[in-house]
């Protein structure tokens, strides 16, 4: 105890309240990248970065801890066994395999991602039994739908921030052509995030305009303006960006803050995750793929169906199989 302790007088009948805790698993580039944003936006003041490579974690944890000042006093503390995740309400799966190769496929890297799922899972359910968990290694859908299963885990409380970055990439892209600001597109991308995600063109408004409206064939074959290659933009986006610095992270990172963000103001707010929708769309197995869902401090409160044309249907649950048939391969 140091000196200063005397002139601290405690108060009696004083009980600490806990603040919010994150933990955030992998200290790679996705989770730093998550933790910087949680930390500069002010969304924890009690974060831990748990890696299997304590140095690692140590490390990060130090070099955003000599910033304290400038993050408004944050606790950023390392672990390598688990055991100071204990009561976090929010546990942040980052850690997994790394696509690589030519296809830098998402589906590719599963059973290694898996294996190590299995390995940190059971632990962190049962230390923090409360927390929500939100899955962003990929394949991000399969993996939710493994931590699922794996945790025993209720599909309110286990989601992955999945098409909400298609989303986010689908509206920046639309607001680009159109030369008009991205929070002023509305629209989403459901599915999978990967090769089979559907956009949703035919729920496209512009400042309260649909943009079908406008342009009839908007997203079709038929189209003049060709606005489906912007999509196949959308789905390469990732890739595009991984190939040349190797992995993506700052628009992950950003799109797990606004989720993080959006579950404590505890509004209802929605955003586009994915967790298990067997009945909803007509899709009849336990599936993860991403809708729109409002999501509160809880959790996934509300799952909604948006109208869907034929043709949009017919790609959802297209892409529901596709997940469904990668679901199916896992050995859990
Ligand atoms: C992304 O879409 C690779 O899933 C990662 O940025």
């Amino acid at each position: 105890a140091s000196s200063f302790n005397s002139v601290m007088k405690p108060v009696k009948g004083f009980k600490a309240k806990s603040s919010l805790k994150i933990t955030v698993v992998g200290a790679g580039q996705v989770g730093t990248a998550v933790s910087a944003f949680l930390l500069a936006r002010n969304l924890t003041k009690n974060l831990v970065i748990h890696d299997v490579k304590y140095d690692l974690a140590t490390a990060e944890a130090l070099d955003f801890s000599h910033a304290s000042a400038f993050l408004g006093n944050p606790i950023v503390r390392a672990c390598g066994d688990g055991n100071r995740t204990k009561n976090s309400d929010i546990i942040i799966i980052t850690a997994g395999a790394r696509p690589s190769g030519k296809t830098r496929s998402r589906l590719d890297v599963m059973h290694k991602t898996v294996d190590i799922l299995k390995s940190v899972v059971p632990k962190l359910v049962k230390l923090s039994p409360k927390a929500v968990f939100i899955v962003i290694c990929n394949p991000a859908d399969v993996m939710t739908f493994a931590v699922q299963r794996i945790g025993k885990l209720e599909k309110h409380r286990c989601f992955t921030t999945g098409c909400h970055l298609d989303t986010a990439r689908f509206r920046y892209l639309i607001a680009k052509r159109l030369k008009v600001p991205t929070t002023d597109v509305n629209g989403y991308v459901i599915g999978e995030h990967g090769s089979s995600a559907v956009p949703v063109w035919s729920s496209v408004t512009v400042g309260g305009i649909r943009l079908r409206d406008v342009l009839k064939d908007l997203g079709t074959d038929k189209d003049p303006e060709k606005w489906s290659d912007l999509f196949d933009g959308i789905l390469k986006a990732g890739v595009h960006v991984s190939k040349a610095k190797g992995y993506t992270n700052w628009a992950v990172g950003l799109t797990t803050s606004d989720v993080v963000a959006c579950m404590l103001q505890n509004t209802g707010k929605v955003c586009c995750l994915g967790t298990d929708v067997k009945g909803v769309h007509c899709v009849k197995d336990s599936v993860v793929l991403s809708v729109p869902c409002r999501v509160t401090a809880s959790g996934i409160s509300h799952i909604l169906e948006l109208p869907l044309t034929k043709d949009e249907h017919k790609k959802l649950l297209k892409s529901a199989d596709t997940l469904l048939e990668a679901q199916c391969s896992l050995k859990l």
